[in-house]
């Protein structure tokens, strides 16, 4: 079953992010197709980006990169939840996203995004940073945004209590799965061709 990571993007101590990383793995949890494992960067505490090269070129010298690397590199595909910050993503993730690349290669992400547009900003430099890191980024996303984003923020009302929510859950999910498979497949087969 291939296993898909939940990156928590965003460290502030008052951050949302992981609300929402919470609610996601409620739902996500109850597929039998896909086995899913919350990833924090507060738990990756990495320095910003002072190696020679990227990974594609050149190993990492720094261990908590090393460390960085080596989580990334046992998913077979990524669901980034996602604030925007000035209509982009957070300084933390590209950071991250930066620290590997081997790892990201011929892998699906997609996305959830949470903000006054649902991070619909950041969502879309996000695909454009995924396909440079030769990753598939699903069309099908979550865009929790406007009065809603708002109220849940607030806490007037619940994530739960959003019950549009689940279905697109459901189909970015059903489209990440079928990338999953395929790429797993193709990189399995390529390994073992060599
Ligand atoms: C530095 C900064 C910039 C922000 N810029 C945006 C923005 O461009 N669009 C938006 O919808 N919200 C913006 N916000 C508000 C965030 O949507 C809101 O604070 C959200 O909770 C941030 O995610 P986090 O709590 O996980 O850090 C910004 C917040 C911060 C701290």
């Amino acid at each position: 079953m291939p296993k898909i990571g939940v990156i928590i993007s965003t460290t502030r101590d008052t951050r949302f992010g992981d609300k929402v990383a919470e609610w996601f793995m409620s739902l996500a949890n109850e597929r039998s197709d896909l086995q899913f494992e919350l990833v924090d960067l507060r738990d990756y505490p990495l320095p910003f980006f002072n190696e020679k090269s990227s990974n594609l070129y050149m190993p990492t010298e720094n261990a908590e990169g090393q460390r960085w690397q080596k989580k990334v590199g046992e998913f077979d595909g990524y669901v980034i939840v996602t604030a925007e910050y000035n209509h982009a993503p957070s300084a933390v993730l590209k950071n991250a996203l930066d620290y590997a690349y081997v790892e990201w290669v011929r892998k699906p992400v997609a996305f959830v995004g949470y903000g006054a547009v649902g991070a619909a900003r950041a969502v879309e430099q996000l695909r454009q940073i995924a396909v440079e890191l030769q990753m598939a980024p699903i069309r099908s996303a979550v865009h929790i945004q406007g009065g809603d984003f708002m109220q849940v923020y607030m806490g007037e009302k619940k994530l739960e209590d959003l019950t549009y929510l689940p279905p697109l859950v459901t189909s970015m999910l059903d489209d990440l799965v079928w990338w999953a498979n395929a790429l797993k497949t193709a990189r399995e087969s390529q390994s073992s061709a060599k």
